[in-house]
């Protein structure tokens, strides 16, 4: 992965803080951000939901630095802070679910974790900061695709937490003149996304059952669809808002998907594909509260602004992990 640059500047000079990276998104952010000599990349994380495992081969770069810590604490994102030059913040409580059920932690690590860190940057002179927001601000907006200025009613605590963290960066930024980017992510997969957990995510479940031959199961009918983005796109996203230069791409928040959509049962077809498990069988169940049926990306603004391509296709993703759950399993 990572074989195609997507800065255009050096990034030598540059000292990067990533919040949330030993998850599954930051962690490739950082993976690109080394492998392409950045000056310096230092990642704030408390292993809410990330792991070691995902920082670990991170550890002989002598410009990576690791803090434990937690973005609830002001001090602690101060000192992550210290001579950083942008900030790429993926830290939060991820999962709608989790959110319904523990409201007051997703507005705790989601909300005033965000504020802090925004304040912590403004303290330091840092201007540059890029965050993770969710399609699910979308709430009930029946149209498809999604377009930004389009929004409905948000429909669980997460999403309101993400919508908030989108009305904050809009306020900052014209209060301190900061430069914000957003990014609403559609369903990212990829390499590192954890199949553990009451919350994980739909993909590393199906690949995880599918090579070890436990259950496979589908909520409701498997026919709602969802804009499946693989985690090259978003990292590609992510680098060009770091470190852009050109004035009309701040201050905006962005659909990042892919722009198409594939329905759960389909998304089944391509995991059992990939994990030559022809003959799975998958269990249904009871659709989730609060799941919408379909969720599809306008990808124009990001590709206009932004410059964003996306280069790996849902099934091209899809072998890519399923690929990397069989190495894993091999250790
Ligand atoms: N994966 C997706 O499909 C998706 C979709 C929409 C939005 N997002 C957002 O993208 C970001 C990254 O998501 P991900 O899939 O990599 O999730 P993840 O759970 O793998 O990573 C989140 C990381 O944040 C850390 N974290 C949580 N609370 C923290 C705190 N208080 N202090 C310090 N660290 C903390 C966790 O330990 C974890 O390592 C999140 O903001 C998430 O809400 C993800």
């Amino acid at each position: 992965m990572y074989d195609v640059p997507y800065h255009s500047c050096s990034l030598r000079d540059k000292t990067v803080l990533i919040t949330g990276a030993a998850g599954f998104i930051g962690s490739n952010i950082v993976e690109y951000l080394l492998k392409y000599q950045v000056g310096k990349v230092i990642v704030l994380d408390n292993f809410l939901t990330g792991f070691e495992s995902n920082v670990d081969v991170f550890k002989k770069f002598p410009n990576y630095q690791f803090i434990e810590g937690d973005i609830r604490d002001l001090e602690t994102c101060k000192k992550a802070c210290e001579n950083v030059d942008v900030v790429c913040h993926q830290a939060a409580m991820g999962s709608v679910p989790r959110s319904i059920k523990e409201p007051f932690a997703t507005t705790e690590h989601n909300i005033c974790g965000f504020v802090n860190m925004v304040s912590a940057a403004h303290f330091h002179g840092v201007k540059r900061f890029v965050y993770a927001s969710s399609s699910s601000v979308y709430g009930d907006e029946p149209n498809l695709p999604k377009i930004e200025d389009r929004i409905g009613k948000p429909l669980s605590p997460y999403a309101i937490s993400k919508l908030s963290n989108e009305l904050f960066a809009k306020n900052f930024g014209e209060l301190y003149e900061m430069e914000f980017i957003g990014f609403r992510y559609f369903n990212v997969f990829g390499p590192r996304q954890s199949p553990e957990g009451a919350y994980a995510a739909v993909i590393p479940l199906f690949a995880q059952a599918c090579l070890d031959g436990s259950p496979v199961y589908i909520n409701g009918d498997g026919g709602q669809t969802r804009d499946f983005t693989f985690v090259e796109n978003v990292v590609q996203i992510n680098i060009k808002a770091l470190f852009t230069d050109k004035p009309e791409a701040l201050n905006q928040v962005y659909n990042v998907g892919c722009g198409g959509r594939y329905s759960v049962l389909e998304l089944f077809e391509g995991v059992k594909k990939s994990a030559q498990t022809p003959n799975k069988k998958p269990v249904f169940r009871d659709p989730r509260t609060g799941d919408i049926r379909d969720s599809q990306a306008d990808i124009s603004k990001a590709e206009r602004l932004l410059d964003y391509k996306p280069l790996f296709d849902f099934m091209e993703g899809l072998k890519i992990t399923v690929n990397y759950f069989k190495e894993v399993a091999k250790v």
